[in-house]
């Protein structure tokens, strides 16, 4: 038994009545979108692998012989309605989007700017740099080391004695553990015995950073603060080289006119050591001596403490303050200034890079 009644074997011909409507439907569908995404959406259910159209054209290959040329013709005739609708409104919804990007992407360009502040590089910043510049224009090499340091670099290295009362001279914040021997670094001065030990002799190095003392906050202190310490060590260095070096590097700084003085003191490591002031040409006021910093020849134990003989090198070292420099090289009143961060007060220096 089988279902399949004699002549039923052979499919009928396409149904034309129904392709047609499937037609009317597709080109009634593309005719409603109104966007290229509802567009592509339309061509896959009118014209994708399952759609009416695609399903009846599959049907061809099971048709007899002489229906297969009026089915195909029918079939090649209805979807290329359908082709046609599509090209054509691709093209509409095309040029509809094109239309409206221009205008959505339209520049006025006689709208009025909407400016942005600029910044500024902080004047400590742009100070620091210049120093360092000043230095490496002399063909010294800058030299970094850490702010939380170990207080043998900071004091035992350079020749603080355990019980010296320097030790207290600068009031230090201690990191615990108290058994790890960490502090803030209160100068820059470890970075010098750090480069002898990193470094190879002859030494000329700059070593800018910042710095920590438990100082209050007021006019004149900051707890943070920044100091740059040089350092240079080589056979038959004298005073003579250091006074040299000091002048120069005050003249880039303050003009032609610009002299220093250096006036005995004591610092554990430096033998003999100096203040170091500064004749400055353009004081507020007029001209005048102001104190800078401190320097001197680095002491003999301070180079046996890193490792270099004091027989065959010698070497000197300075320190200064950038807050303090900045404070009479600018007029800065009160040094609060310099850390309160106000765009207005970096502006007032100008945009130096
Ligand atoms: N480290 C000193 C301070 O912070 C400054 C100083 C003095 C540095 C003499 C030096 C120096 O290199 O030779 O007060």
């Amino acid at each position: 038994m089988t279902d399949t009644l004699p002549g039923a074997a052979i499919p009928n011909p396409l149904d034309e009545a129904a392709i047609n409507a499937a037609v009317e439907d597709a080109v009634a569908a593309i005719a409603a979108a109104s966007s290229l995404d509802e567009l592509k959406a339309v061509r896959l259910a009118h014209t994708g692998e399952k759609s009416p159209l695609s399903l009846a054209n599959r049907e061809i290959g099971g048709l007899a012989k002489e229906h297969k040329a009026a089915a195909g013709k029918l079939m090649g005739s209805s979807r290329g309605r359908v082709n046609q609708a599509l090209a054509a409104r691709t093209q509409v919804l095309e040029a509809e989007n094109d239309a409206r990007i221009l205008i959505e992407e339209t520049v006025d360009v006689t709208a009025a700017p909407r400016r942005r502040r600029a910044g500024a590089r902080h004047p400590l910043s742009t100070l620091q740099d210049r120093v360092s510049d000043i230095f490496v224009g002399m063909g010294w090499e800058i030299a970094e080391g850490p702010e939380v340091e170990s207080e043998w670099f900071n004091f035992d290295a350079l020749n603080f004695k355990p019980d010296h009362p320097a030790r207290e001279m600068q009031d230090t914040f201690f990191v615990e553990p108290p058994e790890a021997h960490l502090l803030m670094r209160t100068h820059t001065s470890p970075v010098q015995v750090r480069s002898m030990l990193e470094r190879e002799v002859p030494i000329y190095v700059l070593c800018p950073g910042k710095v920590f003392r438990t100082d209050e906050l007021d006019a004149t202190h900051t707890p943070v603060f920044h100091q740059f310490e040089g350092l240079a060590i080589d056979k038959d260095l004298s005073m003579a080289d250091l006074r040299g070096t000091l002048e120069h590097f005050a003249r880039q700084m303050f003009g032609d006119e610009a002299s220093i003085r250096l006036r005995p003191n004591y610092f554990p490591f430096t033998e003999p050591s100096a203040e170091l002031d500064i004749w400055h040409p353009g004081a507020k006021g007029g001209p005048r001596w102001i104190e800078w910093g401190g320097c001197g020849m680095v002491n003999p134990n301070v180079l046996r403490a890193a490792g270099i003989d004091p027989d065959v090198y010698s070497g000197f070292a300075f320190g200064m303050g950038i807050e303090r420099t900045l404070m009479f090289r600018n007029e800065v009143g009160d040094m609060r200034d310099m850390i309160e961060g106000d765009v207005r007060f970096s502006e007032h220096f100008g945009m130096e890079i």
